[in-house]
C-alpha cells in the first residue's frame, strides 16, 4: 500500500509502503522526531527545509496503518493577489493581509482605469490604519489570469458586474479563488463558506473540480455581508434548539455599498428602506449555508426566512434585529447559554486570523452597537445581545457583524486559511518541501 501525502502547508501526512511501515512500527518510542537527514532504520528522511518536525502517529499492529506526520514552521508563504484592490473590500484585504503569516500579497488587480498605476496613485485609501508600505509601489495589473502567473491564491473584491467571468478564468487557470461577489454563490457546485458554521461544505471543492475539469483551481465564495453576520450569529441557537422560522430586519452600513457608495445627500440624516437584491440574497443564501453537503450539492435547510433590509447612516458594521421560531422551546437563559458555550471553532483549528471567539454575547442592555462593537475580535467576531421573549415568535435578539471584515475580506481570508489547513491549495515552489524516504 502506498498513498500520496497531502501537503497542507502546515502539516502533511504520508502513508508508507507496507515494508517501510513495518520498519516504522518498530519505532514506537520515537514519537517526536526532528528530521533533517535523520536515519530511521537505515532509511534517510531527506528534507528540503530545516524546520519540519515529525511525529510518528498511530503505530498499530497493522503495519500499513502507520503514518508519519510532519509539521512545518516554514516561512514560505503562499503568493496571493487581490483583485478589486482599490474598492471597499479590496482595501480591507490589503489591510488585513499585511504581515499575514501564510499569505504574501505579490500582485494586485483592478479595472483598466487603474491598471498600470501604482497602488498609492490609483487607490483612495479609506482605512483608519496607514496604507501599508508593501503595496504602495505595487503596479496594478489588468484582471487577466495570464497577468498573474506567480500567484497561488486570488482574493476577489471585484464588483458583481465583472466578477463572474474573471473569477472563473482565474480558477480555470489553477488559482484558488475566494470571492465576495454574488455571481457564483448559488452555483450548485460552489460552497458559500463560513468555517464556524459549515466547514464541511468545503468538500464541494472536489466535486467542483471534477465537474469543471479544473485540476488545482476552484472558487469558494463568501455570503453577502448581512447573511454572514446572521448565519454566524444564529449558529449556536440552530445547533442547540433548531430554527423553524426567522424574521430579520437589518440596519446596514454605508461601506456595504462600496466606495464611493451612496451620495451623501441620500444618506445623511436618513434611513433608506431598500438595498437592491439584498432581501432575496439573505433569504436564499442563509438556507444554502445552513444546509448539508450531499456529495455533489448542498441540500438547503428548511427554514422560513423573511428579510427586510435598510441602509443607515453608519460607516462600518451591520446591525440586525431577529425574531425566531425555534424547533425546541427554550428560555432566554438557555439561548444565552448556548451562545456563550458555542465552541471557538476557528481558534481550535489554529487558523492565523481566527478570533478568540467566533460569536459572543453582550449583556449590556443597549448593545450591540456599531461604534462600540465593530472591533470585537478584530472584526471577525459576531456580537449578539438583547435576547428576550417574543410574543409572536419565540425569541428575539439583536446581532451585529463587521461587513467588510467577517462579512467580506476577513471572511475570505479565514476561508483561505481553512482551505490551506485542509490541504486544498497547492503551492508553487513548495513541492520540494517534503520528506522523501530513500535507501541510504
Ligand atoms: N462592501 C461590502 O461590505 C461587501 C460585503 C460583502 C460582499 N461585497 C461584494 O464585494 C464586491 C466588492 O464590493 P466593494 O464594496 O468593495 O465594491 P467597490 O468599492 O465598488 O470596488 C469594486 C472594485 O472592482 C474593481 N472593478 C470594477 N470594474 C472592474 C473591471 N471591469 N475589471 C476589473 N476590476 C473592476 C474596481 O476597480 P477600479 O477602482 O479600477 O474601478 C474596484 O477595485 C462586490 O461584489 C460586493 O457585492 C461587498
Amino acid at each position: 500500500m502506498r498513498s500520496a501525502f497531502t501537503d497542507t502547508s502546515g502539516i502533511f501526512t504520508r502513508s508508507y509502503s507496507t515494508q517501510v511501515c513495518k520498519e516504522l512500527s518498530g519505532l514506537r518510542n520515537a514519537r517526536d522526531l526532528r528530521f533533517n537527514n535523520t536515519f530511521i532504520t537505515g532509511r534517510r528522511i531527506v528534507l528540503a527545509k530545516n524546520d519540519w518536525k515529525g511525529k510518528l502517529s498511530n503505530p498499530t499492529k497493522d503495519p500499513s496503518a502507520c503514518q508519519l506526520q510532519m509539521t512545518s514552521h516554514s516561512t514560505t508563504r503562499y503568493k496571493v493577489a487581490v483583485l478589486g484592490c482599490t474598492g471597499s473590500v479590496g482595501q480591507r484585504f490589503i489591510q488585513l493581509l499585511e504581515n499575514h503569516p501564510w499569505f504574501e500579497v505579490v500582485a494586485v488587480g483592478a479595472s483598466s482605469r487603474s491598471a498600470g498605476q501604482k497602488y498609492s496613485q490609483a487607490c483612495r485609501w479609506k482605512q483608519s490604519t496607514p496604507l501599508p508600505n508593501y503595496v504602495k509601489d505595487m503596479e496594478i495589473r489588468e484582471c487577466k489570469a495570464s497577468e498573474f502567473p506567480e500567484v497561488d491564491i486570488v482574493f476577489s473584491g471585484l464588483s458583481n458586474q465583472v466578477a463572474g467571468d474573471i473569477e472563473e478564468e482565474f480558477a480555470a487557470s489553477g488559482k484558488a479563488v475566494f470571492s465576495n461577489a454574488k455571481n457564483h454563490r448559488m452555483d450548485p457546485d460552489v460552497p458559500i463558506l463560513i468555517p464556524a458554521v459549515n466547514a464541511s461544505h468545503i468538500g464541494l471543492i472536489e466535486y467542483q473540480r471534477r465537474k469543471r475539469g479544473w485540476d488545482k483551481g476552484f472558487i469558494v465564495t463568501n455570503a453577502n455581508c448581512s447573511t454572514t453576520a446572521l448565519c454566524l450569529g444564529l449558529k449556536p441557537i440552530l445547533d442547540r434548539f433548531g430554527i423553524e422560522a426567522m424574521i430579520v430586519t437589518t440596519m446596514q452600513a454605508i461601506s456595504g455599498a462600496g466606495y464611493p457608495g451612496l451620495p451623501s445627500m441620500d444618506i445623511i440624516d436618513n434611513v433608506v428602506p431598500f438595498i437592491g437584491g439584498e432581501e432575496p440574497k439573505m433569504e436564499s443564501e442563509s438556507l444554502k449555508i445552513f444546509g448539508h453537503l450531499d456529495t455533489e450539492k448542498i441540500v438547503p435547510a428548511s427554514i422560513k426566512v423573511s428579510a427586510m433590509c435598510n441602509r443607515v447612516h453608519v460607516l462600518d458594521g451591520h446591525t440586525e434585529c431577529v425574531s425566531l421560531k425555534l424547533k425546541t422551546r427554550a428560555t432566554c437563559e438557555q439561548v444565552i447559554q448556548a451562545i456563550e458555550q458555542f465552541p471557538p471553532f476557528t481558534r481550535s483549528l489554529q487558523l492565523p486570523s481566527s478570533p478568540e471567539r467566533d460569536v459572543v454575547y453582550t449583556d449590556w442592555i443597549d448593545r450591540p452597537q456599531p461604534r462600540l462593537d465593530r472591533h470585537t475580535g478584530n472584526g471577525f467576531t459576531v456580537t449578539l445581545g438583547r435576547v428576550r421573549e417574543c410574543s409572536v415568535m419565540d425569541i428575539k435578539l439583536v446581532l451585529f457583524g463587521h461587513n467588510t471584515v467577517v462579512g467580506a475580506a476577513g471572511g475570505s481570508i479565514i476561508n483561505a486559511e481553512l482551505s490551506v489547513a485542509k490541504g486544498f491549495i497547492a503551492q508553487k515552489g513548495k513541492q520540494s518541501v517534503y520528506a522523501a524516504v530513500s535507501r541510504h
